[in-house]
């Protein structure tokens, strides 16, 4: 069998979506989670990582960087009791944008750092001169030749104030402070689920970190030790499958869900007709003939950027007019294309995305341009009429834990092929 063959399902509309599945741990918490562990030479435990390729490259990487990484069946060791380079090759790196992540830590461990620039993707640029206008901040000396940033100093507080609240300069700048000498505070901070996990394995590990909203104050330490830690459930895992849920017209019941980190998608499948139901340990969604939406993407605690493309392909089986727009990402709308070969009627200004929905959509051949989109053909595919063939879904494998088994056991109609 090809390779390309690998990466290709086959789904069949049409069918609701019935019975209990559990939520896996979050990507966006465990990536940054797993960059941190370079932080002490002391091993590290971290349970329940998701079976998804961005982790396995993250592992990778931390081997590449001189950790040691034991993976058993629940939890993973990792003891970076020495780190054999501070710049690593690009194959190494390339593998992944989020090694970026590997900044911070190297640069508050070993002094320096040389990295490439990550580089854009299909959503986006995806520069990162907050994260390096953060690092200066802190003392860091910094310059980018030939594709590569080479970062070096030693780092003292300072108050840095983010004009966006990027999730990844948020991130990065707290690894990079936690070992700085005197007290760091970042205002205008992200405030998404996976900082506070961030902060909170951090502090398992002996830092000191205060969140207050979007200010975050870090108390510089010597050293930091090892930990035991537990990251938090997907949430936009999660907001996936109460989406695919409800579009089928089903009831499906998450564990591990955690009801707090979905209000802003909960509400907005509400409004559009769902009915959801949070209990101790996770939430239940009830679907019917989703009604139009007018999406607004924006930082937590708003509607996430992750969610913009499942619920566009939602918005294309509901009847009548819904608008999207996209304020996080500049080029966001890949998925557009490919949902319009499964008959939607899309119209896309700059950010902006009107949607008429008809009410139907039929199966065709599609391809997933990236992560999330990949995720928002699934969802139009469940609501089909006839098969959809789903090429490229490697962009799935990336950060959805056996997606493909998640929803046949819910019922669908599923097959890679
Ligand atoms: C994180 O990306 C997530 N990735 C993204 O999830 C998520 O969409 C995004 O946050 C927003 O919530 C991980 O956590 C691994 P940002 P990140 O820095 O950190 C601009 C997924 O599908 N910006 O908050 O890269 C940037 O161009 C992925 O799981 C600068 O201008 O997001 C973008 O427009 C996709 N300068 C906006 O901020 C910088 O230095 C948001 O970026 C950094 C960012």
């Amino acid at each position: 069998m090809t390779d390309e063959k690998r990466h290709q399902i086959i789904i069949t509309g049409g069918v609701p979506l019935n019975g209990e599945c559990a939520i896996s741990t979050s990507k966006n918490a465990v990536l940054p989670i797993l960059a941190a562990t370079l932080l002490t030479d002391q091993p590290v435990t971290i349970h329940n990582l998701p079976d998804i390729s961005d982790v396995k490259n993250m592992l990778f990487m931390l081997r590449a960087f001189g950790a040691d990484v034991q993976a058993e069946r629940d939890f993973v060791t990792i003891a970076a009791k020495r780190i054999h380079t501070t710049s690593p090759a690009q194959n190494i790196t390339g593998r992944l944008r989020a090694s970026f992540l590997f900044m911070g830590p190297l640069l508050a461990r070993e002094g320096s750092a040389i990295m490439p620039l990550p580089g854009g993707c299909r959503i986006g640029s995806r520069p990162i001169d907050l994260h390096l206008a953060g690092f200066k901040s802190l003392g860091a000396r910094c310059i980018t030749t030939s594709g590569q940033v080479h970062i070096w100093g030693k780092l003292r507080g300072s108050h840095i104030g983010l004009p966006f609240p990027s999730v990844g300069a948020t991130e990065n700048i707290m690894m990079a402070a936690v070992l700085a000498d005197g007290i760091t505070t970042i205002t205008g901070a992200a405030s998404e689920p996976e900082i506070a996990d961030l902060a909170g394995f951090l502090n398992a590990m002996g830092a000191r970190i205060a969140i207050d909203g979007d200010r975050i104050t870090i108390f510089g330490v010597n050293k930091l030790c090892g930990a035991d830690y537990t990251p938090i459930p997907d949430r936009i895992e999660a907001g996936t499958l109460m989406l695919a849920a409800a579009v089928s017209g089903g009831e499906v019941k998450l564990r591990n869900a955690n009801a707090a980190h979905l209000s802003s998608v909960s509400q907005k499948l509400c409004e559009a007709g769902a009915e959801i139901f949070p209990f101790e340990d996770g939430l239940c969604v009830r679907g019917r003939r989703l009604q139009p939406m007018t999406i607004i993407s924006s930082p937590f605690p708003g509607f996430p950027t992750d969610m913009q493309a499942p619920f566009m392909a939602a918005c294309c089986a509901a009847s009548g007019t819904s608008t999207i727009s996209e304020t996080v990402f500049e080029n966001r709308f890949l998925h557009v294309s490919e949902l319009c070969r499964m008959g939607a009627d899309i119209n896309v200004r700059g950010n902006f995305a009107t949607v008429h929905g008809t009410g139907h959509l039929h199966g065709a051949s599609v391809c997933a341009t990236d992560l999330r989109a990949g995720a928002a053909l699934c969802v139009a595919a469940l609501l089909a009429h006839g098969d959809t063939l789903i090429r490229d879904i490697h962009h799935i494998d990336r950060g959805y834990d056996h997606f493909e088994e998640k929803l046949r056991h819910l019922g669908a109609k599923i097959r890679r092929v």
